[in-house]
């Protein structure tokens, strides 16, 4: 006989054999608790599977994948902490992070690896829209429940989007600023405006509802936009080569609150009076070098709380993975405008110490 044949004979042989045991009413034997996913494969081959389905034990363990766009940042990583955390409370889960530290190839190739490692669920924050939408949208394709946090991605191939609403985000400091420069009679009012990465869409929100905000305003005047990325050590060069460009400057917007810290470095070193400047920043982080404490000492004046999202993730990921849930596409999460007159009390509020 030939190999082939005596395959073929055994084969034949054995499915014979578990037609009797079917027939017999004989049960497949469980999968222990911690199957992998070839057990598992291994026991949906055989013909008693199908016919036990309704019985076979629910999923136990699921693997969830973190891409995280650049964990060098604190507000990053306090995202990824907050994941962390919330999922300790579920031993049923593991987390996996994956850090993109600001490179959209390398968050691409981040996602790809978690498709081939079988990830049940898909967190990602992406570093930009454009170049992660098609790797976002194979996963979800692919029937793996996406999760998008705070930065988005284009179109609609995820489950759900979690994040504030950057735009009113934008607006709210644009009206802060525009009622400060009314107060102080400033006419017109200067302002420079540092930016977040420009394929994230956070940084395009923030930018037009700031200018939004104010309109309200005809003297407020933005003299001076650029961009530093999001990033502490970039705002320090471009801020100083803005203030020596424009040292006739009232405001300055920065699209978070490392960049605020940045440009206030910068402001001192070029001697300006901070005393007279209005800085303003975005995150609120509630920790000691965060921007909640620098508004308490009296070094940024208007922060606003941008949750991470991240608790808020694991929860949805649990409806999703163990209840079957289809949550809401999109869910908004609430902001706080920080000035001195709140500081301390949000800062008790979230924990802050
Ligand atoms: C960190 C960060 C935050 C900001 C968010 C916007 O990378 O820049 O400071 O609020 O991303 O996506």
């Amino acid at each position: 006989m030939t190999n082939i044949k005596k395959f073929s004979v055994i084969f034949v042989g054995l499915l014979v054999l578990s037609l009797i045991f079917t027939a017999c009413g004989q049960q497949p034997t469980p999968a222990p608790a911690s199957s992998d996913s070839s057990e598992e494969a291994a026991e949906a081959d055989t013909g008693a599977a199908a016919e036990t389905e309704a019985e076979a034990p629910a999923q136990d363990k699921f693997l969830i994948g973190m891409s995280q766009a650049n964990k060098g940042e604190p507000w990053r990583q306090a995202m990824n902490d907050q994941i962390a955390a919330a999922a300790a409370e579920h031993p049923e889960l593991e987390v996996v992070f994956a850090d993109a530290a600001q490179d959209n190839a390398k968050q691409v190739a981040d996602v790809e690896n978690f498709i081939q490692q079988g990830i049940d669920l898909l967190i990602i924050s992406p570093n930009e829209a454009a170049p992660l939408t098609d790797v976002v949208a194979k996963a979800y394709d692919g029937g793996i429940p996406v999760i998008v946090l705070d930065r988005k991605v284009n179109g609609d191939k995820y489950t759900m989007w979690i994040g504030a609403d950057n735009q009113l985000i934008g607006r709210t400091a644009g009206e802060r600023v525009a009622a400060w420069c009314k107060e102080q009679g400033h006419s017109p009012c200067n302002v420079i405006e540092i930016r977040g990465l420009e394929g994230s869409t956070p940084a395009k929100e923030r930018g037009d509802g700031f200018r939004e905000g104010i309109a309200s305003n005809p003297d407020v005047t933005i003299i001076a936009s650029q961009n530093a990325d999001w990033l502490r050590e970039k705002a320090i060069p471009v801020s100083q080569a803005m203030f020596q460009a424009n040292p006739d400057v009232h405001v300055v917007y920065t699209h978070n609150d490392p960049m605020t810290e940045a440009a206030i470095i910068s402001a001192e070193a070029a001697g300006l009076n901070l005393d007279d400047m209005f800085f303003v920043g975005i995150d609120a982080l509630p920790t000691p070098d965060g921007g909640i404490r620098s508004v308490i000492d009296g070094r940024i004046d208007a922060t606003y709380v941008y949750p991470t999202g991240g608790a808020e993730a694991i929860d949805y990921a649990i409806q999703i993975l163990e209840d079957g849930a289809t949550p809401d596409k999109e869910v908004i999460l609430d902001t706080q405008e920080v000035t001195s007159d709140n500081a301390k009390e949000i800062y008790a509020q979230f924990g802050g110490q």
